[in-house]
């Protein structure tokens, strides 16, 4: 794969989403995707921005599956595993290895490793399982960096509130569950040195991005030296 791949993760109001979108607008207005763009004539745009659940077509039936909030009849913790892995592999097979496979950059909103803390930390199921369905689910395809996007569950479960009254399936688990799932992120961080990057998510949102900027030229640098710096 001559792309890379980006991933930002972290509990439910960490900024995900808030930073994807700031990143993207960073590298568009700087003109360096338009200096990627010319190394990859294949793609009709140069960074792809997508997350999971939910970035296929079939992915959107399973992130509203997944998301909606509770019904009757409990989505059972195995069950949602496995949907969760069937997104990641359509998501993989047709979104992510293709643009890679052309040199593209991603920037992707949650991957292998919130499976590993939802519903292994989280819910409890068995850790060596996820490893074989994230790798049955990814054929192998590991994030070239993640940003996890540390801060306090309370705190971004109240800025998750404050974004939308209506809490998701997720969003209005227990307390403990969310914080099992945090503790998750924590052993992932001890356990990938190499490709996990800590931030500290509960600074304000320019200070957090401002961070993740010094990051990504650093690493877009040594990845791309034949383009201009950022
Ligand atoms: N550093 C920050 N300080 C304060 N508020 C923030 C910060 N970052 C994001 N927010 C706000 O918190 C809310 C959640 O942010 P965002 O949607 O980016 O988080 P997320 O990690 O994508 O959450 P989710 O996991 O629910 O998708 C938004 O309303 C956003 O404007
Ligand atoms: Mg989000």
């Amino acid at each position: 794969m001559s792309g890379k791949l980006i991933v930002f993760e972290g509990v439910e109001g960490g900024g995900k989403t808030s930073q994807i979108r700031r990143s993207q607008a960073w590298l568009s207005a700087s003109g360096w995707l338009d200096q990627l763009r010319q190394t990859t004539p294949a793609l009709p745009d140069p960074l792809l921005i997508t997350r999971e659940p939910g970035g296929t077509e079939l992915g959107k039936y399973l992130r509203q599956l997944l998301l909606s909030p509770a019904t009757q009849e409990t989505l059972h913790d195995r069950a949602e595993l496995m949907l969760y892995a069937a997104d990641r592999a359509q998501h993989v097979e047709y979104l992510l290895k293709p643009h890679l496979a052309a040199g593209g950059l991603v920037l992707c909103d949650r991957f292998t490793d919130s499976t590993i803390a939802y519903q292994g930390y989280g819910r409890g199921l068995n850790l060596s399982l996820i490893q074989q369905l994230n790798q049955i689910a990814t054929g192998g395809l590991t994030s070239d960096l993640t940003f996890w996007l540390d801060v306090e569950v309370s705190i971004g479960l109240g800025r998750a509130q404050q974004r939308n009254k209506d809490l998701d399936r997720m969003e209005s688990a227990t307390l403990s569950f969310h914080q099992r799932v945090q503790h998750g992120f924590q052993a992932l961080l001890h356990q990938h040195p190499e490709r996990i990057v800590r931030i500290d998510a509960s600074q304000s949102e320019q200070v957090v991005f401002e961070q993740i900027q010094t990051l990504l030229s650093q690493r877009l640098q040594q990845w791309y030296p034949q383009l201009l710096p950022l």
